[in-house]
């Protein structure tokens, strides 16, 4: 018998406290940056030059960055628990705390992929983080930020929705839970399996869902008051 498994789905609040933008908080992404015009398939095509410069500009932010508690705790609860990550964050700092199963829903920041093959990805090195419409991969491929834009599938969200239908616990850590499919993952938890959302102003959507044990406070915060409460379940 394996230990428990640990779904945990998390939005940009997670990474808040590494000094990374939120989208939707008060001064946050979207608030000074048009979302359509650097985050669609739209403004892709438009205007592929300020959308390379965007990602480029989030990648030096990011190497600035580095994991926060929360991103720590979350490590820390596979001494207990099988836990598999699912985030809408495309920062690598659940990686770079130590998780290893991380699926990322809407990309990579640090990774570029081909324009005519979306299976062919590179990772960027710290050296060479800028790109441009004319950047080629060692294939030869123009290539593009590995990055879901808005008006386009999220290949992971099938294998996400499994991850999800087998978890033994549900954790949902930072996100507005207004962007779909991401935000749909809530529904797909079976009956019965305690889900905890840590929010320090959680989305009304949760706190109508039964079932949902909210922890009204930021990630490091309610990280640490979730090991206590699934610590005192097990003792
Ligand atoms: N700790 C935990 N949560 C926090 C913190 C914090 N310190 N600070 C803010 N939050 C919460 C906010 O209350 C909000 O609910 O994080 C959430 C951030 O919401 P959004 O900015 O909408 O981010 P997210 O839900 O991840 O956005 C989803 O939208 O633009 C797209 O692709 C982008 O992945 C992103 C998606």
């Amino acid at each position: 018998m394996g230990k428990p498994k640990l779904v945990i789905s998390s939005g940009a609040g997670i990474s808040a406290e590494s000094g990374i933008s939120t989208f939707r908080d008060a001064g946050g992404l979207w608030e000074n940056v048009p979302v359509m015009e650097v985050a669609s398939a739209d403004g892709f095509r438009r205007n592929p030059e300020k959308v390379h410069q965007f990602y480029n500009e989030r990648r030096h932010a990011l190497l600035k960055a580095e994991p926060n508690a929360a991103h720590k705790a979350l490590v820390d609860l596979e001494k207990d628990y099988d836990v598999y990550v699912i985030t809408q964050n495309v920062d690598d700092l659940h990686e770079r705390a130590g998780s290893r199963n991380v699926l990322h829903l809407h990309g990579e920041l640090m990774k570029i992929r081909s324009v005519s093959d979306p299976e062919y990805v590179e990772s960027l090195d710290i050296e060479h983080l800028d790109t441009t419409p004319a950047t080629r991969g060692k294939n030869g491929d123009l290539m593009r930020p590995h990055i879901v834009f808005f008006q386009e599938p999220v290949p992971e969200i099938e294998r996400a929705i499994e991850i999800v239908h087998n978890a033994d616990i549900f954790v949902v850590v930072g996100t507005s839970l207004v962007v779909y499919p991401a935000a749909g993952l809530i529904e797909c938890v079976r009956p019965g399996v305690p889900i905890y959302y840590i929010d320090p102003h959680p989305a009304k959507a949760a706190e109508m869902m039964s079932g949902v044990t909210i922890i009204k406070a930021t990630a490091t915060e309610g990280m640490e008051r979730l090991k206590e409460i699934l610590r005192g379940n097990k003792a």
